[in-house]
């Protein structure tokens, strides 16, 4: 049996734990692995190279993944499974694992459809893949965030300033709520709680003229802006806006209304890069293992995903639900603490 794999969208901290996990369950089974090089463009291009258990050596810590990945979509910039085809028929490939988030892993499903035999793994940064409770990725996000917040508090009160913190997650709040929560911050905007800057204003002064004079505000990239349009500039290969510069809009807004001094801080690809803390390494590496195991019983079109504390597969269909928005408790835990 050879077994592909990819690693397909933005890269994530965790992808080379993940790609690791499956080397080694597959070939501890006498199994190949071939790895497909910068996502589905490999399988368009026949990029690939074979992955023994020497080639994933010395990888688990290190951020990005050692396949490389891109945007590239057989079904936007070529004809579905007629453009990796070759690739398939050329590596002997029976089976594929998709390392991806919810765009890659809905055409993986297609291909799985056009009989291409697929095992997902669902990893983003932005927490919001359906039908997992959590992803690789988004607690290393949320510890980037949460130590930038910690620096930017000092800065802030040093120079009484209100900072306002852009952080990722496309349209769901995951990284906001938590990291603003783990952060300690006065204000949190996501896209999926309606905010009011006027009370905001005023619920800063109370603050600043109690004593208390500096601010974190944390804003989810995908919150509207104030007319409620996103702040974008154009859209990626699987059509998703990209998304940027509310945090921009809301510190003009808040300086505005209160007088203070508000500077911003977007954190930006930072949250994405670099090594994955010890959770994600385990989540990534249970996740391969798991991913490697269903390839090897043959049980495809499914996804592994996290129910408590257990991986378990649930069908690859289920990355056609909307993106899996914060949960509000957890913006309500954050929320006891605004200013
Ligand atoms: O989905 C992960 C993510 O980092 C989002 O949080 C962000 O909006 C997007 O990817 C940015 O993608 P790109 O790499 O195309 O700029």
């Amino acid at each position: 049996m050879r077994i592909g794999v990819l690693t397909a969208g933005g890269d994530c901290p965790g992808l080379n734990a993940a790609i690791r996990g499956v080397v080694a369950r597959v070939v501890a089974a006498g199994e190949e692995v071939v790895g497909i090089q910068k996502g589905w463009r490999g399988l368009m291009e026949g990029l690939a190279r074979p992955l023994g258990r020497d080639q994933v050596r010395g990888i688990l810590y290190e951020g990005g993944t050692i396949l490389g990945t891109s945007r590239m979509d057989p079904y936007v910039h070529g004809d579905g499974y007629a453009s990796v085809r070759a690739t398939v028929e050329a590596e002997g490939i029976d089976l594929l694992v998709v390392i991806g988030g919810d765009g890659s892993l809905r055409t993986a499903a297609r291909l799985e459809k056009e009989g291409l035999p697929v095992v997902g793994i669902p990893k983003t940064i932005d927490n919001d893949i359906p039908g997992t409770e959590v992803t690789f990725g988004f607690h290393t996000a949320v510890q980037v965030v949460t130590d930038a917040i910690d620096r930017l508090t000092t800065t802030a009160e040093s120079h009484n300033r209100v900072m306002v913190v852009e952080v990722m997650g496309r349209t769901a709040g995951w990284i906001a709520a938590c990291a603003g929560l783990a952060g300690g911050a006065e204000a949190i905007l996501v896209p999926e709680v309606d905010y009011d800057l006027d009370d905001l204003a005023d619920r800063l002064r109370a603050r600043h003229s109690s004593g208390h004079d500096y601010s974190i505000v944390v804003v989810a990239e995908g919150t509207p802006d104030p007319q409620g349009e996103e702040e974008t500039s154009g859209v990626d290969a699987y059509g998703f806006a990209r998304l940027g510069g509310v945090g921009n809009v809301i510190a003009h807004e808040l300086e505005r209304r209160t007088g203070y001094e508000c500077r911003v801080t977007t954190l930006g690809y930072l949250q994405r890069g670099g090594t994955p803390t010890a959770y994600d390494r385990i989540l990534a590496t249970r996740l391969g293992i798991a991913a490697g195991e269903l390839a090897l019983e043959g049980r495809t079109g499914v996804m592994v995903a996290v129910r408590g504390d257990r991986i378990e597969p649930v069908p690859l269909d289920v990355v056609s639900a909307p993106p899996r928005a914060l949960d509000l408790e957890r913006y309500q835990e954050a929320a006891w603490f605004f200013a």
